[in-house]
């Protein structure tokens, strides 16, 4: 098949779409605000530089990005924390609240992100939301601390692609259990994106059917008192690891991402450590999302040259 989001597309490769028309299915924004802002009635976060607006599809004075193309889009967002006040930022869709990054005054670490997907419909809105409230406020300097980036990764258009983003609105708490199988995958509730319905929700599991690369990211929130620790996992094996091991802290939340080159049939999955004393948080979707999509599929011409070898033996176990 011919991706047409590749900048250009291989030999032999004919959608039938005339260049201009691919050319025009681009939207991508990346945004900074070089000031801080404190929680008052204006709660939509606006910026002041940009880095890039293809579409113009971003209007940084009302901080709105609007749906030209519909499809699915990915999103990313940093912000930084005042000194001495809480921090509660959400990334909303319309008037939804789809992700949060929320802090206790306490918290030390200065900045987090957070990212998603969103299947998005012409003319829907995507914007950042502080808290009203004046014990609220993000921080931000000319150093940047604040950005907001998305872009489209698929266009709505009938090619079989792969692409999820799901949440999970329940805490992992671990028990000691005896009999209780081993590498479990964190299994979630909530579909933002299931393009291909390569994820199986209720198990947690993706199972490539298109080969190629994939991006990967998760968010994870730690709970007060137990250590995090979630890994990702490829068929058996652990490829990133997140760990954090302060038991006094707050509700920190934690972001990992990478890209890894899958066959059909590899599976990716978050393991989460599932002993006494571990565990990890959730509240409303907001707090253990997972993120993976297809960046570029393999060719007919380079599959054969792919490293077949090492990965294969993993192929057939399912965790
Ligand atoms: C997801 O996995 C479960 C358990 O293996 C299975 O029963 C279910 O049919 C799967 N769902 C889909 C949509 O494939």
């Amino acid at each position: 098949f011919c991706p047409v989001f590749l900048p250009s597309l291989p030999a032999g490769c004919s959608r039938g779409l005339p260049l201009p028309e691919l050319g025009s299915l681009r939207s991508a924004f990346s945004v900074a605000r070089t000031s801080s802002m404190e929680g008052g009635p204006k709660m939509t976060v606006t910026f002041d530089t940009v880095y890039v607006n293809i579409g113009g599809d971003f209007d940084a004075k009302s901080g709105l990005f609007r749906c030209r193309i519909p499809g699915a889009y990915y999103f990313s967002f940093t912000v930084g924390k005042f000194p001495h006040k809480d921090l509660s930022v959400m990334l909303m869709k319309n008037r939804n609240e789809v992700q949060a990054i929320v802090y206790e005054e306490n918290a030390g670490e200065e900045r987090k992100s957070q990212s998603v997907m969103l299947q998005l419909e012409f003319g829907d809105t995507v914007w950042l939301r502080l808290h009203g409230d004046p014990r609220y406020a993000l921080y931000s300097n000319t150093g940047h601390y604040t950005t907001f980036n998305g872009y489209l990764v698929y266009p709505d258009d009938n090619i079989p692609l792969s692409a999820f983003s799901v949440g999970r609105t329940q805490s992992i708490v671990g028990v000691n259990q005896l009999g209780m199988p081993q590498h479990q995958p964190v299994s979630f509730d909530t579909a933002f994106v299931n393009i291909g319905e390569d994820f199986n929700v209720t198990e947690g599991v993706f199972t490539c059917r298109i080969p190629g690369a994939y991006f990967f990211s998760f968010n994870v929130g730690k709970m007060p008192q137990k250590t995090l620790s979630v890994k990702l996992m490829k068929n058996r094996l652990e490829v990133q690891a997140m760990i954090y091991d302060d038991s006094q802290g707050e509700k920190a939340l934690q972001s990992q991402s990478l890209m890894l080159s899958l066959k059909p049939g590899d599976t990716v999955w978050l393991y989460s450590h599932q002993r006494d004393g571990f565990g990890a948080y959730s509240n409303h979707a907001k707090y253990i999302t997972f993120t993976g999509f297809l960046i570029y599929p393999d060719f007919p011409a380079t599959t054969a040259t792919t490293n077949t070898a090492t990965s294969q033996s993993y192929a057939d176990k399912k965790p």
